[in-house]
């Protein structure tokens, strides 16, 4: 079965948890999971992946310049042959994350790729109630890949 990739930076010990979270509720299905960095993730990820879990902080008022850097490589190795790939995407932001959901999601429109549900936004200070949000978020992605519903 192909990989669902988790694809976030993890500059904090509370966004690496976030990550952490997210990969625990995808592993209660049978899809095998990969979990990268951005830096580390490439076109041949993506190309070989089921479905797609994007998260970033926000920094500026954008998404982090790693991911960035990720979207820039795989765009146009991509763009041909990914189209209705399924996609989630959480932000991390101290106090807002309008301007990273925005711009994740112009260039997920771009790529084509299917956003399977509404941007999950963990912004203010930090609350333990975000992990269990994550890990939702990755059972969600794990159940309905396994099952065939994206
Ligand atoms: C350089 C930098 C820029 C940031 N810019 C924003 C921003 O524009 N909007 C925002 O809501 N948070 C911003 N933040 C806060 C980060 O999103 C937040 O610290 C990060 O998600 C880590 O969360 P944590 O403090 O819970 O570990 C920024 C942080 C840094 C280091």
């Amino acid at each position: 079965m192909r990989p669902i990739v988790i694809i976030a930076n993890t500059p904090t010990a509370n966004t690496y948890a976030l990550r952490e979270a997210v990969a625990r509720g995808a592993q209660q299905s049978t899809v095998p999971i990969q979990v990268l960095s951005p830096l580390e993730a490439n076109s041949f990820h993506i190309l070989q992946s089921s479905a797609v879990i994007v998260g970033t902080t926000e920094n500026f008022g954008y998404m982090s310049g790693a991911l960035k850097d990720f979207f820039e490589r795989i765009y146009y190795p991509c763009l041909e042959s990914t189209q209705g790939l399924p996609v989630a995407l959480y932000v991390r932001a101290g106090n807002d994350g309008t301007g990273t959901v925005q711009s994740v999601t112009r260039i997920l429109t771009g790529l084509r790729w299917k956003l399977i549900q509404e941007p999950l936004v963990f912004k203010g200070a930090w609350q333990p109630e975000f992990l269990k949000n994550a890990e939702e978020l990755g059972e969600a992605v794990a159940l309905g890949v396994e099952l065939g519903v994206f």
